[in-house]
C-alpha cells in the first residue's frame, strides 16, 4: 500500500504551523507523533486544491476569502465519525428515568431541550428520541431534540437516515425491527422518529453557530472531547456552563472526564449515569 504521506513530505515546520491552525479551528489537536496520519489525511485534499506543499496549503487554509469551503472538505476528512445506535446507553436511560420526569414535573409548560453536539451520522440523537418514543414521552412533554456535527458529510447522512449492519451492534433486536427498513442492504429509520430530530452543521468552535443550541437543558457532547487539547475542552465547557439554565446536565463520553477542566459543572450520578450538573 502506499502511503500519500511518500510523495508529499510534510515537514515539521509546516506541520507546526498546521496543526496550530487546525487546533484553533476544529479543537482537533495532532501531537507530534501523529504527523504521519494527519499528513495522510490532508494529502489527497493538498493535492486536489493542486497544491505541490503543505506550506501552500496552510496559506491558503489560513489566507484565503474561498478557504471556508475547504474547511468543510477538512472537517470531513479529519471526523472520526465512529458512533452507533444505543452506545452508551445508561446515559440515555438516566435521561428518560430521572431527567425528563423531573423536568415535566417542575417544568411541564418549558420545552425540554436535548442537543447532541458532536452527532456524526446521527445515531446518538435518534437512540434519544426512539427511547423517549418508547416511554410515551412525547406524547406528555414537548421536546425537542437537536443533532450537530462540524462534518457536512455525517450530517447529510444523519439527514438521508440510512444505516449499515456496523450501527447496529448494540440495539435491542426488537427495537431495531420497530424502528427500521430494510432498504437493499442498508436499514431506514421510521419516518415519525427521523423527523423528531433537527440536524444541522455546527462547530464546537464557532460559539455564535451554538450560541441557542447551548442553551439547552440537556447536551450530549460524547467521544469528541478525546480529540480536544485541556484548553479548547476548557473554552467549550464554560461556555456550556454560561449558556445552560439550571438544572442543566451535560454528558460527555466514558472515556471523557472533566475533573481537571471544571469545577463549574458538578459531578453527580444519576440515575445510574455519571452527569456533569448546573
Ligand atoms: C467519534 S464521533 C462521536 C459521535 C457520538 N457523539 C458518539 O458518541 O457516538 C466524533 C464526532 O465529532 C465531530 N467533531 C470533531 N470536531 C468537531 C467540532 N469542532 N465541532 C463539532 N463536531 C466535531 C466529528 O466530525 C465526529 O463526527
Amino acid at each position: 500500500m502506499r502511503f500519500y504521506s511518500e510523495t508529499l513530505g510534510l515537514p515539521d515546520s509546516a506541520f507546526t504551523l498546521l496543526r496550530e491552525l487546525i487546533r484553533e479551528k476544529t479543537g482537533i489537536f495532532y501531537e507530534d507523533g501523529k504527523k504521519d496520519i494527519l499528513c495522510d489525511k490532508l494529502s489527497p485534499l493538498v493535492l486536489e486544491k493542486g497544491f505541490n506543499s503543505f506550506l501552500d496549503y496552510y496559506y491558503f487554509l489560513k489566507y484565503d476569502e474561498e478557504s471556508y469551503r475547504e474547511w468543510e472538505r477538512v472537517f470531513d476528512v479529519l471526523s472520526v465519525p465512529e458512533t452507533y445506535f444505543w452506545r452508551e446507553i445508561d446515559q440515555i436511560n438516566a435521561l428518560i428515568n430521572v431527567i425528563v420526569p423531573e423536568h415535566h414535573k417542575d417544568r411541564k409548560e418549558e420545552p425540554l431541550r436535548i442537543w447532541s453536539a458532536a452527532c456524526a451520522t446521527g445515531e446518538e440523537p435518534l437512540t434519544i428520541a426512539i427511547e423517549i418514543n418508547e416511554t410515551g414521552w412525547f406524547e406528555r412533554l414537548n421536546i425537542e431534540i437537536n443533532g450537530t456535527d462540524a462534518s457536512r458529510k455525517s450530517i447529510e447522512k444523519a439527514r438521508e437516515g440510512l444505516y449499515r449492519d456496523r450501527s447496529f451492534r448494540n440495539i435491542p433486536q426488537d427495537i431495531k425491527e420497530k424502528y427500521f427498513l430494510k432498504q437493499g442492504n442498508m436499514f431506514k429509520i421510521t419516518e415519525d422518529i427521523h423527523k423528531r430530530v433537527k440536524f444541522s452543521v455546527a462547530n464546537l468552535l464557532e460559539t455564535h453557530k451554538i450560541y441557542d443550541l447551548a442553551a439547552s437543558h440537556v447536551i450530549f457532547c460524547r467521544n469528541v472531547f478525546i480529540y480536544f487539547s485541556e484548553n479548547v475542552i476548557r473554552k467549550i465547557v464554560r461556555f456550556f456552563f454560561e449558556r445552560m439554565p439550571s438544572p442543566g446536565y451535560l454528558f460527555v463520553g466514558a472515556a471523557e472526564s472533566l475533573l481537571k477542566i471544571t469545577s463549574d459543572f458538578q459531578l453527580k450520578e444519576i440515575g445510574g449515569a455519571l452527569c456533569y450538573v448546573k
